[in-house]
């Protein structure tokens, strides 16, 4: 089990450093058709995202008897997490899109948000593989936070 925390530990250190590339990334630029292919990635992107953390909850509460799929959906999650610095690219703040345009005047809050997202859905696949119900409990919550803290700020009411 301490192997396999080992290469947990490595790709988390792997998906940092990543990460940074990343954030250059989210400064790329989309136009017409590109853009409202962006924003349904997005939305497909957390959507996704979303689904694991309520399966990863329905485990949690007992609800289901996966257990042993944990370890899978803290892996997944951990790479969904890891999309978040290029699902903004500029040009997807249009009317058809829910994100505010406030969102690329914040680079350095929004950053912090992601990095915080990443940071806990690490430690979430790290419990998951380790077993560690509470560990996977705290941290879904952590990545929750995020969640919230993003879309209060940058995600406009649906219309
Ligand atoms: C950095 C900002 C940010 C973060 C972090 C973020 N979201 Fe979002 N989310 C948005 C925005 C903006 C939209 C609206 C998408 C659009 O219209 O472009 C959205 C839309 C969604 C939707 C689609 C709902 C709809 O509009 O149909 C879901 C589901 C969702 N987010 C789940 C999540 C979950 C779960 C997390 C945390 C793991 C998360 N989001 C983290 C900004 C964020």
């Amino acid at each position: 089990m301490f192997k396999g925390f080992g290469r947990v530990v490595a790709v988390v250190v792997v998906a940092a450093g990543l990460g940074a590339a990343g954030a250059q990334a989210q400064d790329r630029m989309v136009e017409g058709e590109m853009a409202g292919e962006a924003v349904k990635y997005r939305v497909n992107v957390m959507r996704a995202t979303g689904a694991h953390m309520g399966a990863i909850a329905a485990i949690l509460q007992g609800k289901v008897e996966n257990k042993g799929d944990l370890a899978a959906h803290g892996a997944s999650l951990d790479g969904l997490a890891g999309m978040f610095d290029d699902l903004f690219p500029k040009g997807t703040g249009e009317p058809a899109s829910r994100l505010r345009p406030a969102f690329f005047e914040d680079a350095e809050q929004v950053a912090g948000i992601i990095e915080a997202l990443k940071a806990a859905s690490g430690k979430l696949a790290a419990a998951a593989a380790a077993g560690d119900m509470a560990g996977v409990g705290q941290n879904l919550g952590a990545m929750g936070q995020q969640c919230g803290a993003c879309h209060k700020q940058y995600r406009a009411p649906q219309s």
